[in-house]
């Protein structure tokens, strides 16, 4: 089976364009043919990439508090300035919306220092079950290859959710001075297509 989704269908549907021109290969592997200790390596480096702040001050729990941390915001991680609160609703519904803030805006002056993301109309903290700010490696692990709190996805559909994901794209390419996610989204993409076909190992197994 073999998967491709082009940055061209992207622009068509009006994407962003710093996501234009990134085109990501969806390509599964044999079940079963990655052993287990390449597995693990591959695990390792998607908790390089989970753990990065491009995708872990959006991953917090109940809280409800989205995080500033990262060289950009210089010093110790802190919560979101402003009393930004997202509240159950994860979009700020009960207090400020995100979108207040972080609208989708297709102009460069979004990308300045210090400047909110502006980059998808969506922008919202990921549900609580996907907690990863501050979490181990043997949590996360835990965490994203349990279909109760993954939002019932299997490695493949992972995968498919990390390209469609205008966000992500953006967590590679965010501009503003904010560092990079480690890697390339898809080289990430590739991780997890490796890592579940060697059957989503964990080190605590
Ligand atoms: C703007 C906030 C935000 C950022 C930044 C963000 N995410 Fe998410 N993430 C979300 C939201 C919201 C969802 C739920 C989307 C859904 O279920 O359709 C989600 C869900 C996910 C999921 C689905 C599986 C699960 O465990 O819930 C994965 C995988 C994921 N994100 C990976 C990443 C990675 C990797 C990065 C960094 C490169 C990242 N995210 C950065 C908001 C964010
Ligand atoms: C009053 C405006 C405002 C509101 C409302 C707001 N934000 Fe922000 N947000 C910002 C600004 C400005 C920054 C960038 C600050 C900087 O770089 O110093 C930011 C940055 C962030 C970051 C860090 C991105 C990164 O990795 O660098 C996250 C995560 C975030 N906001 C999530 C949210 C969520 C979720 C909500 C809704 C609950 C929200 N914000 C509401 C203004 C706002």
């Amino acid at each position: 089976m073999r998967i491709m989704h082009l940055g061209v269908i992207a622009a068509l549907l009006s994407t962003p364009i710093w996501a234009a021109d990134t085109e990501i290969e969806i390509t599964p592997l044999p079940e079963g043919s990655v052993n287990s200790e390449d597995g693990l390596a591959a695990w390792d480096r998607i908790y390089q990439v989970t753990s990065h702040p491009r995708c872990s001050n959006c991953h917090v729990g109940a809280s409800n508090v989205p995080m500033w941390s990262g060289p950009s915001y210089g010093g110790k991680p802190r919560p979101h300035g402003m009393n930004v609160n997202a509240g159950e609703s994860r979009i700020g519904a009960e207090y400020v919306l995100c979108s207040t803030c972080h609208a989708y805006r297709e102009v460069t002056g979004t990308r300045l220092p210090h400047a909110a993301p502006q980059v998808a109309a969506d922008w919202r903290l990921a549900p609580v079950e996907a907690e990863w700010f501050g979490k181990s490696s043997d949590y996360i692990c835990a965490q994203l290859r349990d279909p109760a709190r993954n939002g019932d996805r299997s490695y493949l559909d992972v995968a498919a959710h990390l390209e469609h994901d205008v966000i992500l794209h953006w967590a590679w390419d965010p501009g503003a001075k904010r560092e990079p996610a480690p890697f390339s989204l898809q080289e990430h993409v590739n991780d997890i297509l490796a890592w579940g076909a060697a059957g989503m190992p964990c080190a605590t197994d």
